[in-house]
């Protein structure tokens, strides 16, 4: 099969489509034919640095030490062509989709990947594979912060950072889904679409001044972005509130500093969840969320997929089909 190959974790090495065997799924995998190919940043960061700007080893890096050749990419739909013996969730012909060993060797960027039953769920009928392929890394990263870590209720006020990304704009139709006040802090560029997939108001970073203005009352800050430090945002905090930050590990200290004044700050990492997987594919099929697709890429177009995404200027997420469509 084709798949794009990466010898080794060094920002030295290069990523290379090359031939290599079908995967053989274990018990408790499925085979599947890759039809679509979710990219994100930590596809780019991986490629390029494993460390984060507060020093720390990336928590996805690890994971990944030892291990040559890589196959990276975690975020896949296609169709179940082989079931290991103990599945009974998945028949052959079957449509999933599913993020795929998060934190670790996902082995996505292939034309086939044994997976893990238990990170897929079906596809909603209702949604193509691209939107599927889509809706996961960045949709289970914005599940996992708002169903579970801090579990939004109607009324809360919530404030997302970066809310036209691939994490942002899932997370603003969840937190209305889930009836909060939503708030997008981005520019002005970002705004009206920002708008049209559901904030209730938007903040331009541009021409904000959080020290001056009156407290927001957020009751939780998504921050995706990552554009401004934890301690800018305390004035605008409720009693109690939560500041998940995606991009990093934050300092112990500063994590220590909010505990301390009764918020919970603090860095989350996404994994691989069947409860998570399921219940997107429940929100896409009801429609309560929609994936948006703002580029697609051939399956030998993966570097320039991956030059696009790091620009920063998607508005939803970036898909690359595979080589079965
Ligand atoms: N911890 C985790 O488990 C986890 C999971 C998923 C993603 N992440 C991280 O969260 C971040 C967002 O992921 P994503 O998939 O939503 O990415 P994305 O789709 O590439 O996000 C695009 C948005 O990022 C903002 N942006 C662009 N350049 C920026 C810069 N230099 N500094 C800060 N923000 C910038 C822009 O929004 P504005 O102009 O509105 O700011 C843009 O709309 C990435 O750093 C990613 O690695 C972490």
């Amino acid at each position: 099969m084709k798949a794009i190959i990466l010898e080794r974790l060094d920002k030295n090495a290069s990523l290379e489509l090359s031939e290599t065997p079908v995967p053989v799924p274990g018990p408790t995998e499925v085979l599947i034919q890759t039809k679509a190919i979710g990219i994100n940043p930590v596809d780019y960061k991986t490629l390029e640095d494993f460390t984060t700007p507060t020093g720390i080893r990336a928590s996805w890096a690890p994971a990944l030490d030892g291990i040559s050749p890589l196959i990276l990419g975690s975020d896949i739909a296609g169709v179940v062509t082989a079931v290991g013996s103990e599945i009974t969730k998945f028949k052959v012909g079957d449509e999933v989709f599913g993020m795929i060993r998060m934190p670790g060797h996902g082995r996505v960027y292939a034309e086939y990947v044994a997976a893990p039953a238990v990170h897929l769920a079906k596809k909603p009928n209702n949604i193509t594979f691209n939107e599927a392929a889509a809706a996961t890394l960045a949709a289970i990263t914005a599940w996992q912060n708002l169903y579970t870590h801090y579990p939004v209720k109607k009324g809360d006020r919530v404030l997302i950072t970066a809310p036209a990304g691939g994490v942002g704009h899932y997370a603003v139709q969840m937190a209305k889904e889930r009836g909060a006040y939503v708030i997008g802090l981005t520019s002005a560029a970002n705004a009206d679409w920002v708008r049209h997939i559901g904030a209730d108001e938007i903040i331009d970073y541009n021409n904000f001044d959080f020290e001056q203005a009156d407290s927001l009352q957020l009751n939780l800050v998504l921050d995706s972005g990552g554009r401004y430090p934890a301690s800018l945002y305390e004035k605008h905090f409720a009693p109690g509130a939560a500041l998940f930050h995606l991009p990093h590990p934050l300092a112990p200290t500063d994590m220590a500093y909010f505990q301390s004044k009764g918020f919970d700050v603090r860095y989350t990492g996404v994994f691989s969840e069947e409860k998570a997987i399921d219940a997107i594919a429940v929100l896409l099929e009801s429609g309560k969320i929609k994936s948006y697709v703002d580029k697609v890429f051939a399956f030998n177009e993966m570097k320039a997929a991956l030059t696009e995404m790091k620009k920063g200027t998607t508005k939803g997420k970036i898909v690359v089909e595979a080589v079965s469509r």
